[in-house]
């Protein structure tokens, strides 16, 4: 059972990030065979800064192994280290429909933005497939808006094993829908694009004044407050705050006594602690970027060796051998 998922280098990672995808990922190496890769290719249809590029791709690598990605267990890499994702981009894209792709969410909602789409944005769930194909993949956790996409790869391997004879493994999408939309600082979905985060690896002065400047309502401190697990401070706390920790809070809250100041307080402390060990570890890594880099190439060669299998089992099929 191989679960495999591809993390967008898009800059700096929120808590958000980190409770709906991070952790159940990370969580997820104790259960089985795990492939990760940072998928550098596919930001190369909306990003044209090459220094930008590698910037997000290192920070993404550093902010995974510093959160408990382990490069020993998992297979952890970068996307473009294994080129052969494109040779059987190729040949997927020669089965896939026009339609289908014309049909694509992600991709009309970026041209209905007033994107300009390229040819790259418009095969994005074609090099998806072949991230997932190449590999064997029975099992792809993704959030819900690439759901559309898991769909369009299944449809391309049961179209290449019914056209070539069977090639590839079908693999089955899992939607996380039981995992809680982590709320922002103004309550929404935390979203960067919202600019309602609390980053994983904030500065520590920067994140101290996003907390404390949390808006609530203008009841007093002694007043009772009924609804104190609706509290978005009490929320989030819930988060980096051991259980009976949070559960204190909540009480307090809702009997009176305890100020919003204290409460907003008490959250940036249990997360500046929550996150203190991962921190100390990513400085460590960035003081060691060889290593880093070491350690994606190796992974790159682990995934390489099954990829060359797969790659080499569909060109047969489909008669280039
Ligand atoms: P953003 O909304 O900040 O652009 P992305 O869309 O890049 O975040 O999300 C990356 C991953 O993190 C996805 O799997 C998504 O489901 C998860 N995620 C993002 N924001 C939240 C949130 N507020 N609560 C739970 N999961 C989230
Ligand atoms: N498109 C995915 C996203 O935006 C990232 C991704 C690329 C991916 N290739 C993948 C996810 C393969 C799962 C499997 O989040």
């Amino acid at each position: 059972m191989r679960t495999l998922t591809g993390i967008q280098p898009s800059g700096t990672l929120h808590i958000g990030n980190y409770f709906g995808a991070m952790r159940p990922a990370i969580d997820a190496q104790a259960r089985g065979e795990c492939f990760y890769f940072i998928a550098d290719y596919h930001s190369m249809t909306s990003l044209f800064d090459p220094a930008e590029r590698r910037k997000n791709t290192l920070g993404v690598a550093l902010d995974w192994l510093a959160c408990g990605l382990d490069p020993k267990h998992s297979v952890f890499w970068r996307q473009s280290d294994v080129s052969e994702v494109a040779e059987l981009m190729w040949l997927l894209g020669t089965l896939t429909p026009m339609g289908l792709l014309e049909r694509a969410h992600s991709y009309k909602d970026k041209t209905a933005k007033g994107i300009s789409p390229n040819f790259g944005l418009f095969a994005y769930p074609v090099l998806m497939a072949a991230d997932i194909l190449l590999y064997d993949t029975h099992r792809v956790p993704v959030g819900r808006d690439q759901k559309q996409h898991l769909e369009m790869t299944r449809d391309i391997a049961i179209k290449f094993n019914q056209t070539y004879g069977e090639t590839f493994v079908v693999p089955e999408s899992e939607i996380r829908d039981d995992i809680a939309v982590i709320p922002g600082l103004d309550g929404q979905k935390m979203s960067k694009s919202y600019g309602n985060t609390i980053d994983i690896f904030g500065e520590e002065k920067a994140t101290r004044k996003k907390i404390m400047g949390i808006v609530m309502d203008s009841r007093t401190p002694a007043e009772p407050k009924p609804d104190a697990d609706k509290n978005l401070a009490i929320q989030l706390l819930r988060l980096v705050a051991p259980a009976d920790v949070a559960t204190d809070f909540e009480n307090r809250l809702r009997v009176g006594g305890l100020g919003y100041g204290d409460l907003k307080k008490a959250l940036f402390e249990h997360y500046w602690n929550y996150f203190a060990a991962a921190r100390a570890r990513r400085a460590e890594l960035a003081a060691n970027l060889d290593h880093v880099e070491a350690l994606l190439r190796e992974g790159a060669d682990r995934a390489r060796a099954v990829a060359r299998v797969v790659l080499k089992r569909a060109r047969q099929a489909s008669g280039l051998e």
